[in-house]
């Protein structure tokens, strides 16, 4: 059994997931790099992640296992694949999605696409989740005590164990988007899945905190990813005019260092919270 914590992300093969990675990586993770299809991208993300470490001095192991988190059969792969390669469980971020599949406007949305959405973007993350935690609890997380409250890890701690001194203190991150409160009229399914994950959160951060496990909800912006590059010009546009108060586009690397921040224990206090990383854009403005 590996001594640094254990970060399985789905859908790291590119994108955000892949930036989320590569920063706990740096911090001394060892990774298990879900994809659905891209198996190049998944092992280019893996070779990253370990070349990110070792140029910080820490040696990690990343490995990659396919899976459809719309599948139930494949999420009970990638606890099993987890479970054999490195026998325990850090951080469940639950990152893959896919956009709405037609974009079509609400008065013409069709039941399949919308059933292919949900199995991938909500039922995925919810069930996933469900087994996460359920090993998790198995593996002793329960309440902290005053005697096991973490501290502030020092720079020794970070990326050698989970920097608390309570010892085992699981996570649990669900990405969704600033979709999930603002209107997009031709992503309905899309729209609803994402603010669906808000109420995932907090259900989970209810029911876990009394073993221990803290939930986070992490809310990207206009994220630079394959997911958005078909409407970079228009967002480019926007952002110039002002879109956000930060006046450009995220990168994975901003979504990684949140997620990094909660993976290290620095908001030990909070749980069923949402992380905004979108440049300010949720700030209501006159
Ligand atoms: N980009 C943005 O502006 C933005 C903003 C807010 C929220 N988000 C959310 O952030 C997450 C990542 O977005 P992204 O921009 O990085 O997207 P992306 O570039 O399109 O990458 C999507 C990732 O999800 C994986 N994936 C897709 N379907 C999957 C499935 N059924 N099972 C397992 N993995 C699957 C893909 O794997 P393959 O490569 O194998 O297909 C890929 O690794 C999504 O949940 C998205 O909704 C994105």
């Amino acid at each position: 059994m590996t001594t640094n914590p254990v970060a399985l992300i789905t859908g790291a093969s590119r994108g955000i997931g892949r930036g989320i990675a590569q920063e706990l990586a740096k911090v001394g993770h060892d990774l298990v790099v879900n994809f659905s299809s891209s198996a190049d991208g998944a092992r280019q993300t893996a070779a990253d992640c370990v070349a990110a470490a070792k140029a910080v001095g820490k040696t990690i192991r990343a490995e990659i296992c396919q899976g459809d988190v719309g599948k139930a059969a494949d999420r009970e792969r990638l606890i099993a694949f987890t479970r054999e390669q490195f026998g325990r469980l850090d951080l469940l971020v639950n990152n893959a999605g896919i956009t709405s599949i037609g974009r079509r406007d609400v008065l013409e949305a069709r039941e399949d696409e919308f059933d292919a959405l949900m199995a991938i973007n909500l039922k995925g993350p919810y069930f996933l989740s469900q087994l996460a935690a359920n090993w998790m609890i198995e593996q002793g997380a329960r309440t902290p005590t005053s005697a096991t409250v973490p501290e502030k890890p020092s720079a020794a701690d970070v990326g050698v164990r989970a920097p608390c001194c309570g010892g085992y203190r699981p996570k649990i991150v669900i990405v969704s988007s600033i979709s999930g409160y603002a209107v997009s009229t031709n992503r309905g399914d899309y729209c609803m899945a994402k603010a669906a994950l808000g109420m995932m959160t907090r259900l989970y951060a209810t029911r876990l905190a009394d073993h221990g496990i803290n939930v986070y909800e992490v809310c990207p912006g206009v994220i630079a990813s394959d997911m958005t590059a078909p409407v970079k010009e228009k967002y480019d546009k926007l952002f110039a005019d002002g879109l956000a108060p930060i006046r450009r586009w995220g990168t994975p690397e901003d979504v990684g260092r949140a997620v990094t921040a909660l993976a290290l224990d620095y908001l030990p206090y909070s749980t069923g919270e949402t992380i905004n990383v979108d440049g300010g854009f949720h700030v209501r403005r006159l």
